[in-house]
């Protein structure tokens, strides 16, 4: 979408992935969708640097509503997990140099159950926009087949708020053939694919669906529209040491919004290491916007570029895909992935920033990859 916003992929923490529906704050007050819930995470971004870092919504996903809307026809924040209201939770939010996410559905209901925003899309927009909301997941359950026009009157009414607000649909990832030229002109960010769950698997069958790129969609991404393969669960309990980085270094290649969906509280010291890595996060917020693509895919041992700045300069990736016990042995010029500087590169890994020094395109790049880990490398011209 052309609205200014998302310039770079947007940057945040998301409360579906670690937090899902949980709205047992009786007997579970911690882990509840809640405003103290949602609180604590904005205050742990500030203080735990992720803010600083460039993480910049705090997303609230479905359940945080009533099942009722009001006399009026409004939605409504769940009361009791919510005593403050929503202004106030923007408020707060604010308040830290941070912005508000909040979730809703273009179909009669959440994919949770709650009021959908079908039939009420103006109002729904107004409300929003009178909450201080600064973006909009709009997901596509029990949406229909007529959703494309929904999904664009509510970007009709969003804008019209006057209010900047961040349009993340869902559309795409509910229709077979999927219409990206929409996606592109309508929204900011669009899911195109299944949920995350916690764990590799997840993971795996994301890369290799981008890898695949069957629709040319990784062409639809730039400066204001990208796509979305799903939260970061860095720092959860489903992934190795290796997986985290794999899972950051690819969102980082695929130009994908980073929204970490973990509880900051009690995120592993590494985790948190990775999240804030300011080589990897530069790669992903690059300002040309040019999502990576894979270049090749021998076996298990999976090769990406992505150009950035500097002009001519790439960021290189290389997965083991597999999960075979023993590392693989990879052994290929610079120019097998479509590098082509005659007088060579100077190579910087990504993740430690060792100077791996001068290449010229024909020397190898030589590497022990261990089962599904990532080898993350930026070549800038000599
Ligand atoms: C769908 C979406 C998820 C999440 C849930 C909420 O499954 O894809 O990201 O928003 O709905 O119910």
């Amino acid at each position: 979408a052309d609205n200014g916003l998302a310039i770079t992929p947007p940057m945040g923490w998301m409360s579906w992935e670690r937090f899902r529906c949980n709205t047992n704050c009786t007997l579970d007050p911690d882990h509840c969708i809640s405003e103290k819930l949602i609180m604590e995470m904005a205050d742990l971004m500030v203080m735990g640097g992720y803010r600083d870092a460039g993480y910049e919504y705090v997303a609230i996903d479905d359940c945080w509503m009533t099942h009722e809307r009001d006399k009026y026809g409004r939605l409504q924040a769940d009361p009791i997990r919510f005593p403050s209201g929503m202004k106030n939770l923007s408020d707060y939010i604010h308040s830290r140099g941070l912005k508000f996410g909040i979730y809703e559905d273009m179909g009669l209901m959440t994919c949770k159950g709650y009021p959908g925003s079908k039939f009420y899309l103006q109002m729904d927009a107004d409300t929003f926009a009178s909450w201080g909301v600064d973006m909009l997941k709009l997901d596509c359950c029990w949406a229909g087949n007529d959703m494309e026009t929904g999904y664009e009157v509510m970007g009709f009414f969003l804008n019209r708020t006057g209010r900047p607000i961040m349009y993340s649909c869902s559309f795409p990832a509910c229709q077979g053939k999927k219409n990206y030229i929409l996606a592109e002109t309508l929204c900011n960010t669009w899911r195109n694919y299944g949920d995350m769950n916690d764990d590799w698997d997840s993971i795996g069958k994301i890369i290799d669906y981008y890898g695949n790129d069957t629709e040319h969609f990784s062409k639809a991404a730039g400066p204001g529209h990208w796509n979305d393969p799903d939260e970061l669960i860095i720092g959860d309990y489903g992934l190795s040491a290796a997986q985290e980085k794999t899972q950051f270094g690819m969102w980082a290649m695929m130009a994908s919004p980073l929204f970490m969906s973990v509880d900051l509280r009690v995120i592993p010291k590494t985790s948190a290491k990775l999240l804030l890595n300011k080589r990897v996060i530069a790669i992903n917020q690059d300002a040309l916007g040019i999502q990576g693509t894979r270049i090749f895919k021998v076996g298990d041992l999976a090769g990406w570029t992505k150009p950035i700045l500097p002009k001519g300069s790439y960021a290189i990736a290389v997965v083991n895909m597999g999960h075979y016990g023993e590392p693989l042995y990879f052994r290929r010029p610079l120019k097998d992935f479509g590098l082509s500087n005659p007088t060579g590169y100077n190579l910087t890994e990504t993740f430690d920033g060792g100077q791996m020094g001068y290449f010229n395109i024909s020397d190898q790049l030589t590497l022990n990859l261990e089962p599904t880990g990532i080898f993350l490398v930026t070549a800038i011209p000599y």
